[in-house]
């Protein structure tokens, strides 16, 4: 996602400062070159010789160490295309916004014409200190708030780094890095909708999110993105509004032919009502109706038997055995992919924000993401899928 790129990550003297190990991973999982620039305080709460070996670059922390005749702080600055600073603490933001340079890290950051991200992360009142704002203000950076909860220091409130997935997105955002580019991806979204007459339906949970995450995703990585969905969503890429599970299977069928890979997020009926009654159906004196079910066709299993040389990915929504179905479902489906999401459970799956996933693939392998935002589900979803 990042070949080519070179991010220059600022650490300075906070307890967070041993998250940025895992951050430095991520870039490099993503080919990027990873230089890194420590204040001397971050130092006590993370070693040289971790971030080196983890960046595979020299680390950064003394000025007017000299470097093939370089001053060091516009080298760096030349060098990377990015610089991302987390965590940043009320110190080195306010010396950054009041043009201080008494270190390396605050003389780049001076020198840097390129973007920047920073992550700031402190006590809560700290960061509640009107000062800090208004320092914070002054720079004309990518902010990326600090998030709530329990703080090192023992207080609960604002202070803690954002999560790491949100500064790696940012990053990609902002370097516009499109791997996807050239492909057509046509996502399935929403709980399709089976009329049993002309006020009365068959549907179920699904908000949609976790569709229009794959695709607002897929979008950012530069792929030519159609949303079939039941939602109403107004998105700057092809949508194709659908209700029933009949509506849907034609649209994708159109859709499919000259695409590179479909995702079925979609929560699709498995039965639709027989004969969908013109007129309001009445209430009678009986206490009971029946309702005639037919069979939907099963989209998935359909498209993974025509494809050539697409990918096809399934969701699999389970309220109990979720591995043990997905390996059932995935077989008898035939698709490439299907991700595996428990949806008896509030935090995570139907109408969630958050999302928490087994991919399992046709070869049998199979990979756990932990729960987070719905978009970083997504976007590790398009990692496994292309590398
Ligand atoms: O929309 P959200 O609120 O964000 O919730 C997300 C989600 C829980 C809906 C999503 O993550 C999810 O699990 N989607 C799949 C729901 C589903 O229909 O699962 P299933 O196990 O019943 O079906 C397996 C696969 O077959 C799915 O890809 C489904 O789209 C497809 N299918 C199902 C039935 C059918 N007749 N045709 C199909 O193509």
């Amino acid at each position: 996602m990042l070949s080519g790129k070179t991010v220059l990550i600022g650490i300075t003297g906070g307890i967070a400062a041993y998250k940025i190990c895992e951050l430095i991973r991520m870039y490099k999982r993503a080919n990027a070159d990873v230089l890194v620039v420590c204040t001397p305080n971050a130092l006590n709460f993370v070693t040289k010789l971790t971030l080196q070996n983890l960046s595979k670059n020299p680390v950064a922390v003394e000025e007017f160490e000299v470097n093939n005749f370089n001053p060091e702080h516009i080298s760096y600055a030349d060098r990377a295309d990015i610089m991302v600073i987390a965590p940043a603490t009320a110190n080195t933001i306010s010396k950054i916004a009041t043009g201080v340079c008494d270190n390396l890290l605050t003389s780049i950051a001076c020198a840097f014409t390129k973007p920047v991200i920073i992550a700031p992360a402190m006590n809560c009142n700290m960061w509640d200190n009107p000062l800090i704002s208004e320092n914070l203000g002054k720079l004309h950076y990518e902010i990326l708030e600090p998030e709530s909860g329990y703080l090192a220091c023992g207080y609960e409130g604002k202070g803690r780094l954002c999560s790491l997935d949100k500064i790696f997105d940012k990053t990609v955002e902002i370097l516009k890095c499109k791997p996807l580019n050239g492909k057509k991806i046509v996502i399935t979204c929403g709980g399709t909708i089976e009329d049993i007459d002309p006020v009365r339906y068959i549907s179920n949970y699904s908000s949609g999110k976790m569709g229009l995450a794959l695709a607002d995703v897929a979008k950012n990585l530069g792929a030519d993105v159609t949303l079939v969905t039941t939602k109403d969503v107004s998105r700057k890429y092809n949508v194709v509004e659908v209700k029933s599970a009949l509506e849907m299977k034609n649209a994708v069928e159109q859709e499919f032919e000259n695409s590179d890979c479909i995702i079925m997020a979609a929560a699709v009926a498995d039965y639709r009502v027989k004969e969908i009654s013109e007129q309001k159906i009445k209430k009678t004196k009986d206490d009971e109706i029946t309702l005639t079910l037919v069979k939907n066709p099963d989209i998935l299993k359909e498209i993974s038997m025509k494809k050539t040389s697409q990918i096809v990915v399934g969701f699999c929504a389970e309220s109990e055995n979720l591995i043990e179905n997905a390996k059932e479902k995935i077989s008898k489906k035939g698709c490439d992919y299907l991700i595996a999401n428990d949806i008896s459970r509030k935090d995570i799956g139907f109408s969630s924000d958050y999302n928490e996933v087994t991919i399992l693939d046709k070869n049998g392998g199979m990979k756990k993401l932990e729960r987070a935002d719905k978009r970083t589900i997504a976007r590790k979803i398009f990692e496994e899928i292309y590398g």
